[in-house]
């Protein structure tokens, strides 16, 4: 990050207040060194002790963790259990009428679903999923905007034992299309499209386009009807509306229970390679995480409600939206919509209708709306809040302690938690009750969850130095494997190297206080407005465009988005000048948009003759990530087979 100045110079300490700690699941220091103790005197009964707390089990399990195919780890392998009653019908006796689900859409449109509606909805559109011939084990591709409709089919799935894949409705036909062939899924359920800051955005559409490309597993398409269009689709799958689907189907569904290792999603993520990996998720070991997470890091009680601005196509809207918050049975608000529309008071004007107490957003969207200065959030009753979240990059001290002022009016806690697509859940973070905060620190690992700073080797690094970011131990809610690559899966997570640690991909140091700071990733990733992108997927993207011979990309720091996108690029023939050079930028930024995503969209495109290699063939990314800055080549450019192209990708020649 840019930013380790004004991290050397916050080291303010934020310790939790009485009023705070006083009401707090976990409200002492004390009380969080005795669950760190707990979870390394017994670390099998500590987390056989909350599953069975955080979990109503059909089956229960006497085997806690089998180790005896690591890194293939299983949980609670004998116990039985359906996530969907877990996160709904378990609520029912005390809670069928306590909100579950606040929707509110891009226009303003407000929506209450009870936990009976939302039992109701499930279980119809479950059925609706088992008479297109969906059964325990299938996989149902979920391409849907950020409503309370995307929750249900996730939970419907569940239902069933039926694992999802959400595919984030940013991602172009292309990368819906290789998704959903990587699960071989059976059916899709999308929707005509949605509005998102008063613009439309078509979903069916890109799902046409997918299926016209070649998707041969599937056999079904859902389309929700959300802005009244009908399904027009030309694949030979079988097309129909939601509202269709669900015509005739009862109210109530058998849940199937499933044993606690039947995955219950698959989410792809991006890596070091081109391809995008398919993370599989448990059933039961994921749900006690994600459950015990939003009750202690969120501290989350019958009386609040709650927001996190995620979307379902994330992890975090898998974790934190649909399953956690559900499974403690809590209120919570779903948005379709943009932070910035009708204005930048937006989350602030939804706070203070909603009267939310507990709210979880992204450092990049705190950093844009801070810069539209105090006087937005300060025209807004935000006394409803308790309790604020970021997560999905390193949070700026500067970023924080506005947060901290403006928005939690100096009297929330902020919890930085740092986890991943791949973890499931929450590892590190303040308990908010319990820790001192410094902002820029997620500070401890939560306990029994054992991560460390090693060298190389797996030896724990001195203190202030930099390392490697591993987990010693399993958890209940780690990744199982990656999609039809358990190969992929070792090599990634578990390198020879490290005597059997998870390896996170993520460099960090541990201060004097134990306090872990995350330095950036180790791998060819960049973090671009918290969403996690390969520079070998992007660079793919580019290659694969005809006028193009190679390409190199790499991460700029970005004072809003965290990272930006810069790519060096080699075309075909004369390097592009002017004006061609103008239109070629815009074509391969089209170009990237509809083979990923807008989000991998690069914001700076430079052309040269070729790029900076070693004499091996090397790409010299040290070299390209300093230039992306418009900072001279330093350090060591004598393995550097053409100098002279620095120069060129400078724009100096
Ligand atoms: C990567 C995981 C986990 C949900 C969102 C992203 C970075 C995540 C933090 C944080 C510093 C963070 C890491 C991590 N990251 N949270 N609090 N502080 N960095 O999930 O797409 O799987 O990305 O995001 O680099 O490895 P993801």
């Amino acid at each position: 990050m840019d930013n380790l100045e004004s991290i050397l110079s916050e080291n303010r300490v934020f310790s939790p207040s009485p009023e705070f700690s006083d009401r707090a699941r976990i409200g002492s220091r004390a009380a969080f060194d005795a669950l760190v103790a707990e979870a390394e005197r017994d670390f099998e009964g500590f987390w056989a002790r909350l599953a069975r707390e955080f979990v109503t089990w059909d089956t229960p399990f006497t085997q806690t963790l089998d180790d005896s195919n690591a890194p293939f780890f299983k949980w609670f392998a004998d116990g039985r259990l359906n996530v969907s009653v877990n996160c709904i019908d378990r609520h029912l006796p005390a809670k069928a009428d306590k909100t579950a689900i606040i929707g509110e859409s891009d226009d303003g449109t407000v929506t209450h679903i009870s936990y009976q509606e939302l039992h109701d909805r499930v279980a119809k559109f479950a059925n609706a999923l088992k008479a297109q011939g969906i059964e325990k084990g299938d996989r149902v591709v979920i391409y849907l905007p950020m409503i309370p409709d995307a929750t249900v089919a996730m939970l419907a799935c569940a239902r069933i034992g039926a694992i999802h894949s959400v595919v984030f409705g940013g991602f172009s036909a292309e990368a819906l299309r290789d998704r959903i062939n990587d699960t071989e899924a059976k059916l899709v359920i999308t929707a005509d499209g949605n509005m998102r800051g008063g613009k439309k955005v078509t979903l069916k559409g890109q799902v046409d386009k997918a299926l016209e490309h070649g998707c041969p597993s599937v056999e079904t398409v859902i389309m929700l009807e959300h802005l009244g269009g009908v399904p027009t689709g030309t694949s030979s799958a079988k097309e129909m509306t939601w509202a269709e689907a669900v015509d005739g189907q009862p109210a109530e569904c058998e849940p199937v229970m499933v044993e606690a290792e039947h995955p219950l999603f698959i989410l792809y993520t991006s890596g070091s390679t081109g391809k995008p990996k398919g993370i599989v998720h448990s059933s039961g070991g994921y749900l006690v995480n994600a459950a015990m997470t939003c009750s202690w890091v969120f501290d989350l009680n019958d009386d609040d409600v709650y927001w996190c601005t995620a979307d379902v196509g994330w992890i975090t809207g898998h974790t934190y939206v649909t399953y956690g918050p559900l499974a403690l049975g809590v209120t919570q608000v779903v948005f379709e919509g943009v932070p910035t529309y009708p204005d930048g008071g937006r989350f602030w004007d939804m706070v203070e209708r909603h009267k939310v107490s507990v709210f979880y957003t992204a450092p990049t969207a705190i950093r844009a709306l801070m810069k539209l200065g105090d006087e937005v959030p300060n025209k807004y009753d935000l006394s409803s809040l308790r309790l604020l979240g970021t997560v999905g990059e390193p949070i700026n001290p500067e970023a924080w302690v506005w947060y901290h002022q403006v928005i939690g009016g100096g009297r929330c806690p902020i919890t930085d938690t740092w986890w991943q697509t791949e973890t499931g859940a929450h590892a590190i973070a303040p308990i908010p009750g319990a820790i001192d905060l410094v902002p820029g620190s997620c500070t401890l690992p939560l306990p029994g969850i054992m991560a460390d700073v090693v060298d190389d080797h797996g030896k724990k690094v001195p203190t202030e130095s930099g390392g490697n970011l591993v987990i010693k131990r399993p958890w209940p809610s780690m990744l199982r494997t990656i999609w039809g690559d358990d190969e992929r899966f070792k090599r990634t997570y578990f390198p020879d190297n490290l005597p059997g640690y998870y390896l996170a991909g993520d460099s960090a140091r541990r201060d004097q206080d134990g306090y872990i700071w995350i330095m950036g990733r180790i791998d060819d990733v960049i973090n671009v407005s918290g969403h996690r992108l390969g520079t070998m997927e992007v660079e793919s993207a580019l290659v694969a465009h005809p006028d193009v011979a190679e390409a190199a990309v790499v991460g700029r720091p970005h004072d809003v988005k965290g990272e930006s996108i810069v790519a060096f690029v080699v075309v075909k023939g004369d390097r592009p000048q002017g004006d061609a050079a103008e239109a070629m930028v815009k074509t391969l930024r089209d170009w990237v948009t509809e083979q990923i995503g807008p989000i991998a969209k690069p914001d700076d495109i430079r052309f040269g003759d070729n790029l900076p290699k070693t004499r091996s063939g090397k790409i010299m990314r040290r070299l390209l990530r300093g230039i992306a800055k418009g900072e001279p080549p330093e350090g060591d450019t004598s393995t550097l087979e053409n100098p002279a192209i620095l120069e060129q990708l400078m724009g100096n020649d």
